[in-house]
């Protein structure tokens, strides 16, 4: 049995991954007519991790294409707090549920989880690695908003270290042709080494910038995020990280007129609620667009015996352990350890950081 997980937007094809975008706009033009496409299918959402618009959009897309919901939202109220592994939880629940989403706070644990479900599993986010829904929906947004996914550049600007969207978003957009990257942070917030071998990797034109002010004329698409607060270890590394990128209407008389803003949200002050009213702002769209992408991705997972991702390559299994402090095998010690080798360097398969 081919098993049809989406843990990264890499696990489909272009042109699957068309496909969904495609049919996102067809279910946002008559969504009346998906009423029914998976009644008799459940879903369960299994939060680890707060969420408001990723689980209450996968909720709300299942929810309107007639299937069922069944999960948690607090892992507290579960017998995780008995102790019980993601092992277990997974191999439980794939029994009551057709699809799973998943979101945890460790890096890879979607991946994981994909080891022992019997069903396909839908990584909504795993700690600071990735979030491909949120970067399926950015991609519906852009296709509507903009009219095309090339030929863009694209300024990423505040937690690119940590802001999963950032990373699931970077390597999707570095496969279309001629976009161009301006990775906007402080020094200590630059995205991880397994991104900017991405964009190596796929030939992209990228800079970095420690100021909004002077890139923003450049940009056609403004992506936008929150210094998170929660991959933090210290305090007052926070505070001194918070508050240094502000989007307002100050800086937004700089940018083009065909500038579209994006946020996955949720915002803290990074952009001025001023800058709401903009017509170029089109974060609160964004989550619309959420919904169809999620509607549609749904449907593809569920109902097309053909939408079966490539195989993933056989990850080299050693006596060695990842030391990313984050990387899902460091609470799940039962999970075998796969690093495969790139370039002479050993990489994590479940987490992607170099060892
Ligand atoms: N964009 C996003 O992931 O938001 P939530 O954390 O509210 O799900």
């Amino acid at each position: 049995m081919s098993l049809r997980h989406l843990i990264d937007l890499d696990d489909i094809s272009p042109s699957v991954l068309d496909e969904i975008i495609d049919l996102a706009g067809v279910i946002k033009e008559n969504p009346s007519y998906y009423t029914d496409h998976c009644h008799g299918n459940i879903m369960a959402t299994l939060f680890y991790e707060p969420s408001t618009r990723t689980q209450m959009s996968f909720q709300t897309a299942m929810l309107r294409l007639g299937g069922k919901l069944i999960g948690f939202t607090d892992p507290d109220n579960s017998s995780v707090s008995k102790g019980e592994s993601l092992k277990d939880t997974i191999s439980v629940i794939s029994n009551y549920a057709d699809i799973i989403v998943i979101r945890n706070s460790f890096e890879g644990a979607a991946y994981a989880a994909s080891m022992f479900s019997k069903g396909p599993i839908i990584n909504a986010g795993d700690g600071g690695h990735l979030h491909p829904t949120q970067t399926l929906t950015d991609l519906v947004t852009l296709s509507y908003e903009k009219g095309r996914l090339d030929n863009l550049t694209i300024g990423l600007c505040g937690d690119n270290k940590n802001g999963r969207t950032v990373h699931s978003l970077i390597k999707s957009l570095s496969k279309y042709p001629n976009n161009k990257f301006v990775l906007i942070s402080t020094p200590e917030l630059k995205v991880p080494k397994y991104i900017l071998d991405c964009l190596k990797a796929n030939g992209s034109t990228y800079k970095f910038s420690e100021s909004l002010e002077e890139s923003i004329s450049e940009l056609d698409v403004l992506y936008m995020t929150r210094i998170q607060r929660e991959r933090f270890t210290c305090s007052d590394e926070y505070e001194t990280q918070k508050g240094v990128f502000v989007l307002n209407a100050e800086k937004m008389k700089l940018a083009k007129k065909d500038l579209r803003v994006l946020h996955p949200l949720p915002r803290v002050d990074e952009i001025t609620v001023e800058v709401d009213d903009d017509p170029r702002a089109k974060y609160f769209e964004q989550t619309e667009y959420g919904i169809y992408a999620r509607m549609a991705l749904i449907m593809k997972m569920l109902k097309t015996p053909s939408f079966a991702p490539p195989e993933r390559p056989l990850a080299t299994h050693t006596s060695l352990t990842c030391k990313n402090v984050r990387c899902i095998t460091q609470t799940e010690n039962y999970l075998p350890t796969l690093l495969k080798e790139t370039d002479g360097e050993l990489i994590c398969k479940y987490c992607d950081h170099s060892n």
